[in-house]
């Protein structure tokens, strides 16, 4: 198959009121992939009317949803490994967030003036293509250097319905698991995001969650408490080993 035709696929999502079983089935179609038909990855936008609150309740039911969808079809479960409020504001390579062989990113990105782009890079069909499998490809392709990022651009996908004035949701498969037909896992993708114009006077607020798959009855990493702080919480960190100079909101 040509590597664009999978981009082609319809991943960008609308949410609509009542429509919470039907959104989770399509974006767990799209995103929790184990081969390469699907593109790995989804947006779901859910407009610019909701307050942040709600926007964050919504990415846990939407989880809670594909939790339950995932338990009917593996018998396994979906939990949380981790749940924090940043304000990105970096450029990135195309890379993997640190996590185990099978899990997705849901990212839930607020209203923001600080213009970006995000791409996703299709780097586990890249390897299946080349023989390889996604973590020989990135022992020998890393695309943090030129050659990995220049094998990569034909899988490269620039999400084009991005709104940087809507509350919407992403979600990346993050996963390193080599395909198989017959054990099926995860198919993971990179991603990336270039930042136009960073100001440091404005915020780009990404609610960043990272869920796994995990035996039936595993509890998520993140405790209820810490749950309930990501949903309702004010604060923003802004404050990284690069940006010693911000304060947290
Ligand atoms: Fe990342």
């Amino acid at each position: 198959m040509n590597p664009q035709t999978s981009s082609q696929t319809n991943f960008c999502l609308r949410w609509k009121p009542g429509d919470g079983q039907a959104l989770a089935l399509e974006v767990y179609a799209l995103t929790c992939r184990t081969d390469f038909d699907a593109p790995g990855f989804c947006l779901v936008n859910l407009g610019s009317t909701i307050d942040s609150v709600t926007f964050r309740q919504r990415m846990v039911e939407l989880k809670q949803a594909m939790a339950a969808i995932h338990e009917s079809r593996t018998g396994d479960t979906l939990v949380y490994l981790s749940a924090g409020r940043f304000d990105q504001q970096e450029t990135t390579k195309p890379h993997l967030d640190a996590g185990p062989e099978e899990c997705f990113l849901m990212l839930g990105y607020e209203p923001s003036l600080v213009e970006a782009e995000v791409e996703i890079c299709d780097y586990a069909k890249c390897a299946f293509e080349l023989g390889l499998s996604p973590q020989e490809f990135m022992a020998k392709h890393n695309p943090m250097f030129c050659t990995g990022y220049e094998m990569l651009r034909p899988y490269s996908t620039r999400i084009p319905c991005f709104s940087p004035s809507d509350y919407q949701i992403i979600c990346i498969n993050n996963s390193s698991a080599a395909y198989s037909a017959t054990n099926p896992k995860w198919q993971g993708t990179m991603h990336t995001a270039t930042i136009l114009a960073p100001d440091e006077s404005q915020r780009r607020v990404i609610n960043s969650t990272m869920i796994a798959t995990a035996p039936a009855g595993s509890d998520d990493r993140v405790t209820a408490a810490d749950l309930d702080e990501f949903m309702h919480t004010s604060q923003v960190r802004r404050r990284g080993y690069d940006k010693q100079h911000l304060e947290d909101d």
